[in-house]
């Protein structure tokens, strides 16, 4: 009779949480693009877009798709797809367009960096899932040129050699801004030429759960640096003072290229054979390269500092993103549930970082905080790889997050609360998405697992 009680009260807040979630992404529209967070983050943002666009199909199939179009105006002509797009000015976020002094040369203001590339990952799941079939071939249609260019530019530019590895100049690219992962290397970054500037995100969140100042002034140093070199990425390929092969975007991208094929097959495969054949290509030499993330002394996948040619050490979530390539070596998975198991035990699935390492900073930003969207993809890549029991555990605890601290921007993995900015629109998305329909199912598992944090 208990269980029956809870059952409904837990039902009664998680109707309301939909509720919310339709209001948040609502009232963070701009129109065409949606900003992730009003003040804080006030202009359009690559990857949270392609996740807001999931959560959108759950509400407007066609404005899914505008989220992904309005994205690729920002587009550069070599393919690069911004991290930011400036759409209007806004002076609540720092740096702007004024600090980048980038546009993408037919009038929009920019980032000089990219983002993890999910826009494929997403338009597969658009297009599979759309009801209006021929609606949603027309839109996959019109953006999968854009898309097979970002991802040349992916696999040529920033892996000019050929080695199954793309680079990275700046963490903001990698979208785990001041994770663990960079904490040794940023110090390299030159600060002689920083010239000043002034924060704006501590005007919006509590200092304590954002970057310290060290690593923002390597940020800007970086972002300085891309300028003053007219963003060069030859120049860059080799100056660079930082340099890494991320968890996050090979993974990302190794996934997101064979989303991309089905794309294609599904489109016309005839049509885009050579596209196909291409991105079979990359795809396979991207296995190759995948394999030197592998840190067998530490029995993990983690980015390589490529000034050094050294693993970095400590092991954060980007190290479960490797399920989403299904890399098909059932040893090393089996190590990384094992961590996994581990850190169950410590509180909430699954900490930006090692939640047994001195360094775990259960409240700032990527130093151990549950990202609601890495959960998402690395849930995916769990089921995809066989691993349901694990994939459900991280499903649980993530509801259990956003249950206790609502459609925050992270959340605290040790007591569920909610970080950062509110009412964000990834955790919004995703609660649409992924969360809400598999409610009834997650119901036992939540109730037995969220004692834990009452
Ligand atoms: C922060 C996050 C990044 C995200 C952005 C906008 O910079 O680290 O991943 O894209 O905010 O939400």
């Amino acid at each position: 009779m208990k269980a029956v009680c809870y059952a409904d009260k837990l039902f009664r807040k998680m109707t309301n949480l939909s509720t919310l979630a339709r209001e948040v992404l609502q009232k963070n529209d701009r129109g065409g693009y949606t900003v992730p967070r009003p003040g804080l983050y006030p202009f359009q943002w690559n990857w949270d877009s392609s996740f807001v666009s999931l959560g959108f199909a759950v509400i407007d199939e066609s404005r899914a798709w505008e989220e992904l179009e309005t994205l690729f105006k920002g587009q550069w002509a070599n393919g690069m797809v911004p991290h930011i797009v400036f759409h209007k000015d806004d002076d609540s976020y720092s740096p702007g367009p004024g600090q980048w002094g980038a546009h993408n040369g037919s009038g929009l203001n920019t980032s000089a960096i990219s983002n993890p590339p999910v826009a494929g990952i997403s338009v597969k799941r658009l297009l599979k899932d759309a009801e209006d079939q021929d609606f949603a071939r027309r839109k996959a249609a019109g953006l999968f040129p854009k898309l097979y260019a970002w991802h040349k530019w992916f696999h040529e530019v920033r892996d000019p050699e050929g080695t199954g590895l793309v680079m990275t100049y700046h963490p903001w690219e990698t979208g785990r801004d001041n994770s663990h992962d960079w904490k040794s290397l940023l110090p390299r970054v030159p600060l002689d030429n920083l010239r000043p500037y002034k924060r704006k995100d501590t005007e919006h969140v509590d200092a304590d759960q954002r970057p310290d100042k060290s690593e923002y002034d390597a940020f800007m140093a970086l972002v300085q640096f891309f300028r003053d070199h007219g963003f060069d990425e030859a120049y860059f390929y080799e100056n660079s003072p930082f340099k890494i092969a991320d968890t996050t975007i090979n993974f990302i991208l190794a996934k997101a290229d064979l989303d991309l094929i089905w794309v294609a097959e599904h489109l016309d495969a005839d049509k885009y054979a050579a596209e196909i054949a291409q991105l079979k290509a990359w795809h396979k030499v991207s296995l190759k390269g995948l394999e030197r993330l592998w840190d067998a002394e530490q029995g993990a996948y983690t980015p390589l500092d490529m000034k050094t040619g050294k693993h970095v050490k400590g092991i954060s979530s980007g190290t479960f993103l490797s399920f989403l390539a299904d890399l098909d070596h059932k040893d090393r998975e089996h190590r990384q549930i094992e961590i996994l198991e581990s850190w169950h035990e410590k509180g909430l699935l699954v900490p930006s970082y090692d939640p047994e390492h001195a360094d775990f900073e259960p409240q700032r930003y990527w130093m151990g905080p549950v990202w609601t969207v890495v959960n998402y993809l690395i849930y995916e890549g769990l089921n995809s790889c066989g691993y349901d029991e694990m994939a459900r555990k991280v499903a649980v605890d993530t509801m259990i997050a956003l249950k206790k601290g609502s459609v925050s921007e992270y959340f605290n993995p040790l007591t569920a609360e909610g970080l950062g900015g509110k009412d964000f629109s990834w955790t919004s998305a995703l609660w649409l998405y992924w969360l809400a329909p598999l409610q009834d199912n997650l119901a036992a598992d939540y109730s037995a697992r969220v004692q834990m944090f009452e």
